[in-house]
């Protein structure tokens, strides 16, 4: 039985979080352990440039960390290929040909790209590169065929767009040589964009409000007890909001026992339940989830030269993959000259 092939990525640019986990890692290791699916894992370096050109150093570092993360949660170098984007010319040479599919005003008008260059404050001075890097995410996934991306809601335009520029090839081309993904995404709103341990709508290093795979126990108990709950449930017996409470928020996306957390819902609602109280019970749930993670994270780091071999042996078959599908693109476009 031939497996459904699935690729899907992450930008090191740090350690991932928990929100990256329930946000997509989590489907990933699920789809990888169902056995249906042959798994690409890539870490986007290249595409983490576009927008750290001049910390080339930062990405390198954060290379290693996110394969780790990636291992730590499960992802398993024997069933799944983990690799790193900038050592596949191959997707570069795929965006080329993409980009004559694509309009400027069609890259402008991509939402996600449209939030980040805000939040960047690039000004006038957005690098062509990241403009174009929903481009190149068409072209790492196509590269392999891919018939799902499981991502996070944010990465819904790239996939839009991947499916534009394969329908557009395919008819200009007379072919079918390339497949149209789709995306997973998360199951609920909620574990699909987690907010930081502050309430504020996005984690992220630079706003230093998450929590992450590599947190030790004690870092990831002090964060939980710092979250921002409810600023006017002052006292025990006052009683206390559950919307905008992160400590409620974070048990509806990590907590099985659905029963107590209602229960405890309520009693805070009427009052009589402390804030301390539903954070120890949030640490309880979400270092039982780390815990494995954490263990499997710190026995892989034991041998990073390991690491890196992994990711090499992974790179060269990645590569294989995409030279195929780059020869039959070129083929199907009539510039495989001397083939
Ligand atoms: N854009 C993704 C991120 O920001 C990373 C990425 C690059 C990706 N290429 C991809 C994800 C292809 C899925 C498929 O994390």
């Amino acid at each position: 039985m031939t497996k459904e092939i699935v690729l899907t990525g992450d930008r090191p640019t740090g350690k991932l979080h928990i929100g990256h986990y329930v946000g997509s890692l989590k489907n990933r290791v699920l789809m990888q352990n169902e056995g249906k699916y042959q798994l690409f894992i890539m870490i986007a370096d290249q595409q983490a440039l576009t927008d750290h050109a001049k910390e080339p150093e930062k990405i390198q570092e954060s290379l290693t960390e996110v394969a780790l993360d990636y291992l730590a949660v499960g992802l398993d170098p024997s069933q799944s290929t983990i690799f790193v984007q900038s050592q596949i010319p191959e997707l570069s040479e795929l965006t080329m040909y993409y980009l004559n599919l694509v309009s400027v005003a069609r890259l402008e008008r991509n939402p996600t790209v449209k939030t980040e260059i805000k939040q960047k404050a690039f000004g006038e001075s957005v690098p062509a590169g990241f403009f174009i890097y929903p481009v190149s995410q068409a072209a790492d996934i196509t590269a392999f065929k891919a018939s799902k991306v499981p991502v996070g809601f944010d990465q819904k335009p790239m996939i839009e767009q991947t499916r534009e520029i394969v329908r557009s090839f395919n008819h200009a081309y007379h072919t079918e040589v390339l497949v149209e993904p789709v995306g997973i995404y998360p199951e609920n709103e909620e574990s699909g964009r987690l907010p930081g341990i502050d309430g504020n709508a996005k984690m992220s290093k630079s706003m230093n409000n998450g929590i992450y795979l590599s947190d030790t126990e004690e870092v990831v108990q002090k964060k939980i007890m710092s979250m921002y709950t409810d600023p006017n449930h002052i006292r025990v017996e006052d009683p206390g909001q559950i919307e905008g409470n992160m400590v409620f928020h974070y048990l509806d996306v990590f907590g099985t026992d659905k029963a107590t957390i209602q229960e405890m819902k309520e009693h805070y609602q009427h009052g009589g339940l402390g804030d301390v109280k539903t954070k120890r019970y949030l640490n309880e749930v979400l270092q039982a989830e780390l815990a494995p993670i954490r263990e499997r994270r710190l026995e892989y780091a034991k041998d990073m030269g390991e690491v890196r071999r992994m990711l090499q042996v992974g790179s060269e078959k990645a590569q294989a993959v995409a030279a195929q599908t780059l020869s039959e693109v070129k083929s199907a476009m009539g510039i495989n000259y001397f083939k």
